[in-house]
């Protein structure tokens, strides 16, 4: 059989997801909602408000469409699978409820707290016990200690104080932040965990997993992992500090009893699942749950990717993902993001973008916040294009990667040039 798709999403996760989708023989027409420029040369981009989910029903049923991947997080926490499932649609990500390992921080919390999954102690406060929290925290006088909103903030909610004057002046932007408080009726206060972080995917069919790569990201905005919190400046897969023993151990203490847990629970996992983890002495623990692929870890992993994505998500919404294979090649692969300069802060849009036809000679390069004006590709966003290397060594995808990255330009383009340095640490 041969399938309509349509992929939710207009970031670089998705262009990556598009070009694993299209790459299979099992595709008949894809759609992508709303999609960007680099969706459009892989399939049809639909102009659909997807936070309007009779829309997107609409669409599915007017399109003939066998199969909805959701990508971003947002509509997978409002609900969009169960409101497509319940009109008898087949969707690839979690239901509402199941997304709320990444929907609610203290859901996830308690959850990991029941199924013994290794993760930084923890103690929740309501909204109104603000008062609580400044007391608890003051206590437990140990520095730097977590704060985090409980629901989602768009990377914005989570604050380390290095003191109790920091901690205090937070909790009191809190209270009087509305956009942080809608994200944040309960505020978590969490240990802070010392270590290196890493992420490791799973795609789940509800019973059972199987783990599609790993990778580290770069979040911060300034090299050397300074300046602000991005939506991720790039990434690089594998990542040499998952060993071996250290995937046996998250696969064994994390994945598993998630999947089970969730499982157990009635509230089984469909989807990719995100492991934000921390590798600390005693192994390692979870940071946080998404629950969807990353971004920009995304456009690292797909290309690996020697199994047919499209017969993975098949697989994993029949229920027989244990019979599929999933496989990665050995290669590295390295992803730069080009941003609009002063991104995460305020930045133009709309400059003229030169030189990707070059670029994209040797490398892949994912679109993010691109638009295409007649022939021309402008900038639309704070993240542009992630322009992806791969090599036999991790030395030599970073410097394919920034070969690339060099030869596109556009006005205030920015871009770190450290990425990756973290994983060449490790292999001395
Ligand atoms: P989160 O949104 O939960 O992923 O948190 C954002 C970032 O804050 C993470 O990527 C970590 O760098 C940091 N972080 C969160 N929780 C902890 C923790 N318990 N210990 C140390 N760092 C943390
Ligand atoms: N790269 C971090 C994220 O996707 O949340």
């Amino acid at each position: 059989m041969s399938y309509n798709v349509l992929l939710i999403g207009s970031g670089g996760r998705e262009h990556a997801l598009a070009w694993g989708i299209a790459s299979s023989e099992k595709l008949n027409r894809l759609y992508t909602a709303p999609g960007n420029p680099g969706t459009a040369e892989l399939g049809e981009n639909a102009v659909l408000d997807v936070s309007d989910h009779s829309a997107v029903k609409d669409f599915i049923e007017e399109h003939h469409i066998d199969l909805t991947v959701v990508g971003p997080e947002q509509p997978l926490v409002e609900g969009l699978v169960d409101k497509l499932e319940a009109e008898g649609h087949k969707v690839f990500g979690p239901r509402q409820q199941a997304a709320m390992l990444e929907g609610s921080k203290e859901f996830a919390k308690e959850f990991m707290q029941r199924h013994n999954i290794p993760t930084a102690a923890y103690k929740a406060f309501d909204q109104e016990d603000f008062d609580a929290a400044a007391d608890y925290i003051k206590e437990n006088n140990s520095y730097p200690i977590v704060l985090k909103a409980d629901g989602l903030a768009g990377g914005k909610g989570v604050f380390i104080p290095e003191n109790e004057e920091e901690a205090m002046s937070f909790l009191k932007e809190l209270k009087n932040s509305s956009s942080l408080r809608e994200a944040s009726s309960r505020l978590v206060i969490e240990e802070f965990m010392t270590g290196e972080e890493a992420s490791v995917f799973a795609v789940c069919d509800g019973e059972s997993y199987q783990v599609i790569g790993n990778a580290q990201d770069h979040k911060r905005a300034g090299e050397g992992d300074t300046g602000l919190n991005t939506g991720g400046m790039g990434a690089y897969s594998p990542a040499p500090v998952v060993t071996k023993e250290i995937l046996e151990a998250v696969e064994k203490n994390i994945i598993a009893p998630t999947v089970n847990g969730m499982k157990e629970e009635g509230n089984p996992y469909v989807g990719f699942l995100y492991c934000g983890l921390m590798i600390t002495e005693e192994g390692p623990k979870v940071v946080e749950y998404n629950c969807r692929f990353g971004d920009p870890e995304c456009q690292v992993i797909i290309p690996r990717l020697e199994s047919d994505l499209l017969e993975i998500i098949v697989s994993c919404l029949n229920g027989n993902l244990r019979e599929t294979e999933v496989e990665l090649d050995e290669l590295y692969r390295c992803c730069v993001v080009l941003t609009s300069g002063g991104y995460p802060g305020s930045y133009e849009k709309g400059k003229e973008i030169k030189g990707l036809e070059k670029a994209e000679l040797d490398t892949l390069v994912f679109h993010a916040g691109t638009r295409s004006e007649g022939t021309k590709l402008l900038t639309n966003g704070g993240r542009v294009l992630n322009v992806v290397g791969s090599g036999k060594t991790l030395q030599a995808a970073i410097d394919n990667a920034y070969e690339a990255i060099r030869k596109i330009d556009f006005d205030k383009a920015y871009y770190r040039g450290d990425i990756g340095a973290k994983g060449l640490k490790h292999l001395g």
